[in-house]
């Protein structure tokens, strides 16, 4: 045969499979009384890491980019714009980073000498500019101390591009040690890139640290809060629980640069403010700018999770630099402290009031315990190190609190002698809970949806920590959150679900990335300074754990669970509580499909309810001009003959909603 022959032979045959997989209706079978195993609250989480500007600059709140000047240039994020010479020669002005070293948390402040009246300005840039709304209240604060007094006024304009001034407030700097200030202004217009310029009254010299500007909206109104759009979309997903805080940034680049969450916590302004590993990471995507100021520190995270109602999980270093990059080890007999830091943890979590690191966390605003259950040991390492480490952390750890689930982990990738090596020494440890990562392409999903099919009941409990799809290849700058990506984590989704008895948490990741920061991508939920959005990623994550049931049930086709035959996956729950029996059905085809599902045990109510999500293009996907371009639809759905029928579109993610009566 020729070629083109060829190919019009495999086209034809290949149209010919799909028209008879179509024609012939699949009749699927559920039998509702019979509870496969219970199904964890803690399925379908989310994975919190500060990386492309998520926390400083994205789910803190703050807007003053390098508020207390601790940057490695102590001046960064902030311009001098009026910096010209007088016709004396001489500056109007000029400001002068000063370090005061016996403060070792946060040593330096801002000095600025005013020469004249020539208009001379310090202004802030924001994290990519601040987002501000028309109308919107902003809380000012500020440390200043005017040791001559000849400061006599302190001048604060929130500015447009355009340097049109939107809102202005001021102080009197009266004190000549430093004072703390507050004040608060009104936005007169809404802008996405919004800068704070700070002018003077008087000739002299005035200090000035911990310049914050907050909206006074945040989630909960709270003080030194979070984003209100950016939490709601979160609470909005009903998580089972949030790990924080990464993720490699758990382990730093180099052990010194780990994630330390004592210094997170405590009063925010002696949080001393560090690089954030992610700034200059990948070469296509620098972000010199990127430190954390720990205003989002554990505390915050902790309660966080309460407020979404999820339950905390934190992550911390286990002695081991990223092997990505430095690898770096703290020797065998140095680490104490990573294993005093994990156990001081859990009794600042959970701890009394009459213990040091509870009575902080009561003194922080939370006397009740935030009821840690879980504790990662490391985030991605590999290796015999690794092993070694986790060993005498497990040790430690039971011996104090044996009822914390200790997880540990299996590496970056889901297969592969790392993985292998890691399940083998875990499971020979009787490791609780393993964390397992997998960004790999859509068609992996797709074809991996029974992976936890042959895992042993008895073994490891797993969860699925990190995972995405990636449209182009792992960390790859062009991956896109497209559809074809969505659908096929829900496909795999619904295998996580069939084997609930094995697989307790799952997570997708990362979770969040500013528009004009972002260093990785996809990610879940993409904002900007004003705005944010779900991505379809995050319509099909949102479905999932809105569905989430109690008891898993069977659903099969002639006696088999659907893992992708002909494209369909499906998987099934109830939940005991609501009486609410809920079937998920994927469609990965580019055709509809015909489905008839027998019920069988238990009287069901003939009315119930389908929401569909699906898009007919591959690389459709939400953005900020159409946020909702791939959203679910609800629609009413009636039993026939108490048997559902359903038409699932093509590349479609449903969930049948139904009553037990
Ligand atoms: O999610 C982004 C990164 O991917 C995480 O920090 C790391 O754990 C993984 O390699």
């Amino acid at each position: 045969m020729k070629n083109s022959t060829i190919t019009r032979f495999a086209l034809c045959s290949l149209l010919l499979s799909s028209i008879c997989a179509n024609a012939q209706k699949t009749t699927l079978e559920v039998d509702i009384a019979k509870t496969v195993t219970k199904i964890q609250p803690t399925m379908f989480g989310l994975f919190f890491e500060d990386i492309n500007f998520a926390a400083d600059g994205g789910l803190y709140a703050e807007m003053i980019k390098n508020r207390s000047f601790e940057f490695d240039k102590p001046l960064m994020g902030w311009e001098q714009p009026n910096t010209k010479r007088s016709s004396l020669n001489m500056q109007s002005g000029a400001a002068t980073p000063i370090n005061v070293s016996e403060n070792k948390t946060n040593p330096n402040f801002c000095r600025i000498l005013i020469n004249d009246d020539k208009g001379y300005a310090i202004v802030n840039e924001g994290f990519r500019g601040m987002g501000v709304k028309k109308g919107a209240k902003y809380n000012l604060s500020l440390k200043a101390a005017n040791p001559d007094g000849s400061i006599k006024k302190i001048i604060f304009q929130l500015i447009d591009k355009d340097q049109k001034v939107m809102g202005e407030t001021s102080i009197i700097p009266s004190s000549k040690e430093w004072k703390n200030y507050t004040s608060q202004f009104t936005a007169a217009q809404t802008e996405a890139k919004a800068k704070l310029k700070i002018t003077f009254e008087g000739t002299g010299t005035i200090d000035l640290d911990m310049i914050s500007l907050f909206p006074e909206e945040t989630w909960k109104n709270r003080k030194n809060g979070l984003r209100k759009d950016l939490v709601q979309l979160l609470y909005d997903m009903k998580p089972g629980f949030l790990r924080f805080p990464g993720g490699c940034i758990v382990e730093g680049r180099t052990l010194s640069d780990r994630y330390q969450w004592k210094k997170s916590v405590g009063n925010v302004e002696d949080r001393k403010t560090m690089i954030n590993r992610w700034n200059m990471e990948f070469s296509h995507k620098q972000t010199p700018d990127y430190f954390q100021s720990f205003g989002l520190g554990f505390y915050e995270y902790f309660q966080l999770s309460e407020d979404i109602g999820a339950t905390p999980l934190p992550i911390l270093s286990c002695g081991m630099a990223c092997q990505y990059n430095t690898g770096e080890l703290a020797p065998m007999e140095e680490l104490d402290p990573y294993i005093q830091d994990a156990l001081d943890l859990i009794e600042f979590a959970n701890g009394d009031l009459n213990t040091n690191w509870g009575k902080l966390r009561s003194d922080m605003g939370h006397p009740k315990s935030f009821n840690l259950k879980y504790i990662g040991v490391g985030n991605e390492q590999w290796g015999p190190d690794y092993i070694e480490r986790y060993k005498v952390f497990e040790k430690a750890i039971k011996a104090k609190y044996p009822k914390i689930i200790i997880v540990s982990g299996s590496g970056p990738s889901p297969d592969g002698e790392h993985f292998d090596y890691a399940m083998k020494e875990l499971k020979k440890l009787g490791a609780e809970l393993i964390d397992e990562h997998y960004y790999k392409s859509p068609q992996w999903f797709r074809e991996n949806a029974a992976r936890y099919d042959l895992y042993d009941r008895k073994g490891p409990k797993i969860f699925a920590g990190e995972y995405a799809a990636q449209s182009v290849s792992g960390a790859n700058p062009n991956n896109r959150n497209n559809w074809e990506c969505a659908f096929s984590e829900a496909a795999f989704m619904t295998g996580l679900e069939r084997n609930a008895e094995v697989v307790n948490l799952t997570s997708y990741a990362p979770l969040m990335a500013h528009e004009d920061a972002w260093q990785w991508t996809p990610d879940m939920i993409w904002f900007n300074n004003l705005e944010a959005y779900g991505s379809a990623n995050y319509q099909v994550q949102k479905l999932f754990s809105t569905h989430k049931g109690t008891d898993l049930l069977n659903i099969t086709r002639d006696g088999k669970p659907l893992t992708g035959q002909n494209n369909l996956y499906a998987s099934a729950v109830k939940d005991v509580n609501t009486k609410k029996v809920m079937i998920k059905l994927v469609n990965t085809a580019s055709t509809s499909r015909e489905i008839t599902i027998g019920l069988k045990g238990s009287k069901i109510e003939t009315k119930g309810s389908l929401t569909t999500l699906a898009s007919a293009g591959l690389q459709d996907e939400n953005t900020f001009s159409e946020p909702e371009k791939i959203t679910p639809k609800e629609s009413e759905y009636q039993l026939k003959d108490g048997k559902a029928q359903i038409s699932l579109p093509p590349y479609s993610v449903s969930v049948l909603k139904l009553k037990i009566k």
